[in-house]
């Protein structure tokens, strides 16, 4: 090895914010050696949402076995690691507990490194493994079940925060949309699929505004609408149909994100734009955000679904940029459910 090549840094991430049992190692930030998810979704699917007594404890019978997996995937032993990267917020705090505690034990037992992960951060840094190229600055629109951020990526871990909701996030308002017109959970792929057969323009949705905040959003108004006409069909006695709402609502949402984000794009003169969290999987937003994107000439970026949803290797990423700055975390960290994304 030449002396000016750096050696590389393996780093294992934790997550168990809400539903999702997961661990992975990434090399560099950018390389996945291994990357676990152990899902839940058909347990909570029970009960028409995440129940986060279910979700601790289904994490506590999973995560030794999901780790031990990440680990021999990637032919990595826990004294190779450079760093463990946890999930320490935003989320549930029964669920975020079990990969904190996880990784302080391993931290504890090894005298490997700990590194305190931000959940939204490890969404925006799923990017950087889609496209090892990219590199801020760019605009990122995270788009989850718990957030919506619209964001400037100044920099690896420096963050301009533009534009969030102000009611529902954007994932949010898909889940509950889905559960009125008994879709079932998890809401987002449910409509995605079932819009597939609907026309956009069927039932003309509100596409909400937020007063003198160009760059926040609302979806609380969006979702009144679509129940008050399920209320409405129901008392005239008239059949719903599923795939036009589906597509009606979707293409509402994907109307204000992309209007918004563009505005954006334009102000600031963005010359890339990347796509973050479980709802950035949607089909048609994916699709409108690349056309509108490539329209004004900025790249644009997506991670694949599997890395939009909640992963442990978005984890990892993260980890390793705050790894390269020198942020570690020691026994003291703890679980923060409201925690906000650091930002400039
Ligand atoms: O990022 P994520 O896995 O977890 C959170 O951090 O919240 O996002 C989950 C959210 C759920 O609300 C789910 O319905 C939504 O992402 N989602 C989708 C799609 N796939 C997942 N929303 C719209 N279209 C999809 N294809
Ligand atoms: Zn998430």
């Amino acid at each position: 090895m030449s002396e000016d090549k750096k050696k590389d840094v393996l780093i294992l991430g934790i997550e168990s914010s809400c539903d999702e049992t997961a661990a992975a190692v990434v090399k560099n930030g950018r390389e996945i050696l291994s990357n676990i998810i152990s899902s839940q979704i058909d347990i909570h699917t029970l009960y028409g949402g995440v129940v986060p007594e279910i979700a601790s404890r289904k994490h506590t019978e999973r995560i030794v076995q999901v780790v031990n997996r990440a680990l021999a995937d990637a032919g990595t032993a826990l004294q190779d690691l450079d760093a463990i990267a946890v999930t320490f917020g935003p989320g549930l705090v029964g669920p975020l507990l079990v990969g904190v505690s996880m990784a302080k034990a391993l931290h504890y037992v090894s005298k490997v490194p700990l590194i305190g992960v931000n959940h939204i951060e490890g969404h925006i840094c799923a990017n950087y493994i889609a496209d090892p190229a990219l590199k801020p600055p760019f605009l990122c629109l995270v788009v989850s079940g718990g957030h919506t951020h619209l964001l400037m990526a100044e920099d690896y871990g420096v963050y301009r925060i533009l534009g969030r909701t102000q009611d529902d996030a954007a994932g949010e308002a898909f889940d509950k949309v889905a559960r009125a017109v008994g879709l079932g959970y998890p809401g987002g792929p449910k409509i995605d699929a079932a819009s597939k057969e609907g026309d956009p323009a069927a039932i003309p949705f509100p596409r909400g505004k937020v007063q003198d905040s160009e760059y926040d959003f609302s979806f609380s108004g969006l979702k009144s609408a679509v129940l008050n006409y399920l209320n409405q069909m129901e008392m005239k006695g008239e059949k719903v149909n599923v795939p036009d709402l589906a597509a009606s609502f979707q293409m509402a949402v994907v109307d204000v994100l992309v209007s918004h984000v563009m505005r954006a794009a334009e102000e600031m003169h963005a010359p890339a734009l990347a796509l973050a969290g479980g709802v950035a999987s949607n089909s048609t937003l994916r699709e409108k955000m690349r056309q509108a994107a490539e329209e004004r000439g900025m790249r644009f970026y997506c991670p694949p679904p599997v890395l939009c949803t909640d992963n442990a290797a978005m984890i990892a990423s993260a980890g390793y940029f705050a790894y390269e700055r020198g942020e570690f975390a020691d026994l003291t960290l703890n679980a923060v459910p409201g925690l906000a994304l650091r930002h400039v």
